[in-house]
């Protein structure tokens, strides 16, 4: 959710830190704030964007410091419930990522012992325990103090005095970046790649104590080792180059990222999910859950591995598996989470691996929370994703879904053949997509007319169709429902009529009849019909009002290439009518509370 990061190092620390922040924005940017430690703490917070706060900031000199994007969870966007948070006494600074749960009555026990607070945030419990069992050592007093916590944390505080950066973790994730006589630490990769490449991933319950030159992590008390793990992403990926959106060069980088998805397609060995991880055991299926974008992509995967294997599965949204009275029934699990760090996946897939369950995780981030947590574990290769509208990792997920499912020896051999023929030609085609983009711009501007818009679609474009409501309204704020095509007239005909467009997922393939009739229906009412069809199609072109042309593939791999025409659709959409992009109004690209 926020953003952390701490520096100690030889450059100046405000610099070094406004510049990480920018990096981190993607996880909360209604507030932010740094400290930056020279004689005394100096702080410089409020309810502001990273670049407002660099505009109107006071120059600090100093080389440690502490810096915070915050997604309010506790207490409204303000200046005084912004991070980084103080004791008393302003000699102790924090910024937090996470959530306190128990903060009520610590606060309410330190209010009394005479300690001040001056915000509505859970965090400020922190700095207050810390002052109270400081003696002069920042770690220890830390170490005291989050023992005290419950929920979930990762924190970096500096103290006046102490020429270093103390860090912790619990469930929220901290990487520290190990540079030339510098390190920093952060809630994720990207603000430390212009440093080094070199990190460690610090685990739960452990604290880091860091200086320019050492690094120290203890654990219960004990120092530890950890190995350093090379990051393979370049500082150049996390640049927005020459387009004006991440989300836009996010889409742009799809073709490569299938291409790049088909060369490690059965080359890559580890790890190889053994056919007995997808089949039953003791007469349970396979249950994939995930949040967002994820949870459509585990949608798809059900129709693939269903098709392919003809193995049942079940597919949950994380935050409904997570606080059932009872286990789902399952014997093999499958988490996706692009960030490896979605709080509703990882209480789920705790439970359900104490549970006994067989766990696989699909991610996109080395190191990340789920990475720690699940007995498999298996990634995307899509590149940090910066767009708070998940897309290249979305692809991505399906890529490594369709692999997953081909690795299986069960698949029937002709499908299979069939399938890797028509998954060479992605690329192209998708690529064809983004191309032809001008028939998809004019459906979006057409769609910035209305206030409600349907996404249907039928079979394995169900999902696709919940996929395309959702771009449509996080980020044009355009209100839009994916539907199954057939269960339309149950229900939302009610609200269809001249001011409430329908975009219609249409595939040449068993649905295709039913989805004409659907078409027919809702333009019996009125209602504007814009479909995405194939290229080859002649019939549903002469039946509604706009036609986004797509090109033919296999019915299995037709989510890949409509997903990108309805991202582009969200996108001219959002464009058309101004909207902040790549972060939309409230929202936040790793969410990391329940
Ligand atoms: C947030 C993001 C979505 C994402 C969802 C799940 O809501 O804005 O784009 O799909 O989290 O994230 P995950 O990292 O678990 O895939």
């Amino acid at each position: 959710m926020c953003g952390i990061v701490g520096y100690i190092g030889n450059k100046s620390a405000q610099f070094v830190l406004l510049r990480a922040m920018e990096q981190l924005e993607y996880r909360g940017y209604d507030s932010s704030g740094i400290a930056v430690l020279d004689d005394v703490i100096n702080v410089y917070k409020g309810a502001c964007r990273v670049g407002n706060l660099r505009n109107s900031s006071p120059r600090f000199v100093g080389t440690v410091g502490i810096g915070h994007t915050r997604w309010a969870t506790h207490g409204e966007p303000s200046k005084v419930n912004a991070h980084p948070h103080l004791d008393c006494g302003g000699k102790i600074a924090l910024v937090h990522n996470g959530v306190v749960s128990n903060y009520r009555p610590l606060k309410e026990k330190l209010i009394a012992e005479g300690h001040v607070f001056l915000s509505e945030t859970d965090t400020e419990v922190i700095p207050h325990l810390i002052e109270k069992h400081y003696t002069g050592n920042l770690e220890q007093a830390l170490a005291e103090t989050i023992v005290q916590l419950k929920g979930s944390y990762a924190i970096v505080a500096i103290a006046e005095g102490e020429h270093k950066l103390v860090f912790a973790r619990q469930q929220s994730p901290l990487v520290i970046g190990i540079g030339e006589s510098e390190i920093l630490v952060a809630s994720d990769i990207p603000p430390l790649l212009e440093h080094t490449n070199k990190v460690i991933y610090l685990e739960d319950g452990e604290i880091g104590v860091a200086d320019q030159n050492s690094l120290k992590i203890l654990k219960n008390g004990k120092e530890t080792t950890r190995a350093i793990v090379p990051i393979d992403w370049s500082a150049d990926q996390v640049e927005k180059n020459e387009f004006e959106h991440f989300m836009l060069k996010e889409i742009y980088e799809q073709p490569r990222i299938i291409n790049q998805a088909l060369e490690g397609f059965f080359h890559r060995t580890a790890p190889v999910i053994d056919a007995e991880f997808m089949r039953y055991k003791k007469g349970k299926g396979l249950l994939i859950f995930a949040c967002g974008t994820s949870y459509h992509a585990g949608l798809i995967g059900k129709y693939v591995i269903e098709e392919l294997l003809d193995i049942p599965v079940r597919v949950e949204l994380a935050s409904e598996v997570n606080h059932r009275e009872r286990t789902i029934p399952v014997a093999n699990v499958i988490a996706i989470t692009q960030s490896g760090e979605t709080a509703d996946v990882l209480t789920s897939l705790s439970r359900l691996k104490q549970a006994g369950c067989a766990t696989l995780a699909i991610t996109n981030v080395k190191g990340s929370s789920v990475t720690q947590l699940a007995d498999k574990v298996t990634y995307t290769h899509a590149g940090p994703e910066f767009g708070v509208a998940a897309t290249k990792t979305f692809i991505a997920q399906l890529m490594e879904l369709y692999r997953l499912a081909l690795l299986q020896q069960d698949t029937e051999e002709n499908l299979r053949e069939q399938l890797i023929v028509r998954l060479s030609q992605l690329p192209d085609l998708v690529q064809s997509v983004i191309d032809n983009q001008d028939q998809i711009k004019a459906c979006s501007r057409y769609l910035t007319r209305f206030s409600n818009v349907f996404f249907i679609g039928r079979g394995i474009n169900y999902p696709v169709a919940l996929e395309g409501a959702l771009k449509l309204k996080e980020i044009s704020y355009i209100h839009a429902e994916g539907y199954a095509a057939g269960e339309l007239k149950h229900g939302p005909f009610s609200l269809l009529q001249q001011d409430t467009p329908v975009v219609a997922i249409v595939n040449r393939d068993a649905c295709y009849d039913a989805m004409v009739t659907n078409i027919k229906e809702i333009k019996s009412r009125k209602a504007p019909v814009i479909a995405l069809v194939q290229e080859t199609d002649t019939e549903i072109p002469g039946l509604v009002d706009f036609t986004i042309r797509i090109p033919v593939t296999h019915t299995l791999l037709s989510p890949i290439i409509n997903t990108v025409a309805l991202q582009l659709l969200a996108y001219f959409a959002a464009k058309f009518r101004d909207c902040p992009i790549d972060f939309p109004r409230n929202l936040a690209k790793s969410v990391t509370v329940e």
